[in-house]
């Protein structure tokens, strides 16, 4: 009886954990994979091949206080001088914050 509720609660957890863990993959691959389409041909790796002195370095955008996920939503409806501009119709909030989230998580 105790082990059989043991069983059942590890499998609940288990299932729970699957869950939360698939999610987060998914997202996340979701803005490599947004990045890789809309940004990567300026920003290979977080650089920026057209303009060097502004690549998705954390401390570039923090010198541009622009280090947090609504600000880089923000940029990519307004960019600066030579930067593509991505409206709601061409990158979704939703496409452009799975974005965000990866740039801040994994350019240094
Ligand atoms: C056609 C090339 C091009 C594309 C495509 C492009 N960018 Fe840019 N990006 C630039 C240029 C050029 C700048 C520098 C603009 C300036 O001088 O302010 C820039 C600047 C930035 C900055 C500011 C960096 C800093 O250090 O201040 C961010 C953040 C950024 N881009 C994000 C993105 C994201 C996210 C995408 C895709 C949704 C994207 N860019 C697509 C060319 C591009």
């Amino acid at each position: 009886m105790k082990i059989q509720r043991f069983i059942v609660s590890l499998l609940s957890i288990s299932g729970v954990c699957a869950v939360a863990c698939i999610c987060c993959a998914d997202a996340s691959l979701a803005g490599k994979r947004a990045f890789e389409e809309n940004c990567a041909v300026c920003h290979p790796e977080g650089g920026n091949i057209i303009n060097p002195d502004k690549p998705l370095s954390k401390s570039s955008l923090a010198a541009g206080g622009i280090a947090t996920e609504n600000k880089l939503v923000w940029l990519m409806r307004n960019p600066g001088p030579g930067m593509t501009s991505f409206d709601e119709e061409s990158l979704p909030d939703a496409e452009a914050r799975a974005i965000a989230h990866y740039i801040l998580s994994t350019f240094k």
